[in-house]
């Protein structure tokens, strides 16, 4: 992985940059020293280099055991708990997965409350063989509580109570919450998310893990990039990627550029983007302070935010993940009549033509005023994506430390859920709810 911050040049200066680099590099230091705000949940930063070869071998056979028999497998988890394995498999997977004969197919639920969506997937359901994984550190969360309780319940009314606890698989906290409780009462096989793993950063716990395995990819090699870039961004020095990054984004933070939008040109990448929105938005976004999240498919986007980024309010800035590789090759065909004027790019490959709509639109945007980082993986696999996801959760961390936040909580995600729970009407919320009611 390369970061190149070639396209930055004209928006930040290099004494500003060297300044800032430096304190990303003592935010490095205070994360391994394991004393900066937060610090009972930095289980992720050695977490690849404690995972064995033994336990990736059971996850493995577990998965194997129900990728023999079913043709769906259901992954109920909101946030952290699921768009980490979403990302990772939908950036692995065959594009048109959803529609070809390949098992198992990989669905959510949990992540929303829509009821027709529920409907939806029961009827869907109805003739498959499938199976649910259930992730939920607290094992409280309302989300995939609710849609839990239900296919729990169809599972058993379709498999009888026994096989239908084989094919629940819970991923949760090692004592506590209702999950656990459950877990433990019906004999479901577990894995534990670490006390120290907050959600967002816990793609390389079994949250990840396990749903990665059952969709058919390699977690070993996965997690052998996030080992390779775990030991590269340990380095405290500016030549470690997730130092220039951290650094680079606070220096045009610094500079009211205080949106930044995750570019891919690649359309399997676009829960890579909804993970990083999570990630980035949830740990910096706080205190009255943080860069806004944001994300565009291009060139599809191109041709609806295209304009605003040329040409809106000049407060944005463009992170774009450049690929290298593609796995296939095609080539624009040419035709006798050339009726579209196309034939001058006959016999050049689409992946040709998409990296110049890449280098045209980064020019045309930074000669717009939209500063572009560059990040340069060779290609989309399991291991530059396990080296992608670890690369991104450490930046993370460490540009949280330079902004003075704390990186590693979420104080602002239960104001709406002690609203929602007042107005559902929960014991123990009268007040509240009057309060509420009364607005
Ligand atoms: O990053 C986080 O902590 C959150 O996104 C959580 O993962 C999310 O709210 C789900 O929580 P839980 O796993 O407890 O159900």
């Amino acid at each position: 992985m390369n970061i190149n911050l070639q396209y930055t040049k004209h928006f930040v200066s290099e004494t500003e940059l060297a300044h800032i680099t430096q304190k990303a590099i003592e935010a490095n230091k205070l994360l391994h020293a394991g004393t900066g705000k937060g610090n009972d949940f930095l289980g992720w930063i050695n977490l690849p280099n404690e995972i064995t070869d033994e336990f990736l071998d059971q996850i493995q056979a577990k998965a194997n055991e129900l990728r023999s028999k079913i043709d769906v497998m259901i992954t109920v988890g909101i946030g952290g708990s699921y768009l980490g394995a979403k990302a990772v498999i939908d950036s692995l997977s065959d594009s048109f997965v959803a529609y070809n004969q390949t098992k198992p197919a990989m669905i959510y639920a949990g992540h929303n409350i829509g009821e027709d969506y529920m409907v939806e997937l029961r009827n869907f359901l109805k003739d498959k063989s499938f199976a649910v994984t259930v992730i939920s550190k607290s094992g409280t969360t309302t989300e995939p509580a609710i849609a839990f309780r239900i296919l729990k319940a169809d599972l058993e009314a379709k498999y009888g109570k026994k096989e239908a606890q084989s094919r629940i698989v819970a991923v949760t906290d090692e004592a506590r919450g209702a999950l656990k409780t459950l877990a433990n009462q019906e004999n479901y096989q577990t894995y534990v998310i670490p006390d120290n793993v907050g959600g967002r950063y816990s793609v390389l716990t079994p949250v990840g893990l396990f749903p990665i395995a059952v969709a058919g990819f390699d977690i070993k090699a996965l997690v052998r990039g996030a080992q390779d870039m775990a030991k590269t961004t340990a380095e405290n020095s500016d030549k470690n990627p997730a130092v220039v990054y951290a650094a680079m984004r606070n220096a045009l933070y610094n500079k009211e550029f205080n949106i930044e939008i995750l570019v891919n040109y690649h359309p399997k990448l676009h829960f890579m983007a909804e993970w990083w929105k999570q990630l980035y938005g949830e740990s910096e976004g706080k205190d009255g302070k943080g860069i806004f999240t944001a994300a565009v498919d291009f060139s599809t986007d191109l041709h609806s935010l295209g304009q605003y980024i040329q040409d809106g309010r000049r407060n944005l800035f463009e992170t774009v993940i450049s690929v290298g590789e593609q796995k296939y090759e095609l080539c624009v065909p040419k035709t006798d009549d050339d009726l579209d004027k196309l034939n001058y790019l006959a016999g050049r490959r689409i992946d040709d033509i998409n990296k110049n709509a890449e280098l045209g639109t980064v020019l045309a945007h930074v000669e717009g005023g939209v500063p572009n980082i560059k990040i340069e993986i060779p290609k989309v696999d399991e291991y530059n994506i396990g080296a992608l996801i670890y690369f991104f959760e450490k930046g993370c961390g460490i540009s949280g430390y330079v902004l003075d936040v704390n990186p590693f909580d979420q104080p602002g995600v239960e104001a709406y859920k002690r609203n929602m729970f007042a107005l559902l009407g929960k014991p123990g919320t009268e007040a509240e709810r009057a309060k509420l009611l009364g607005k």
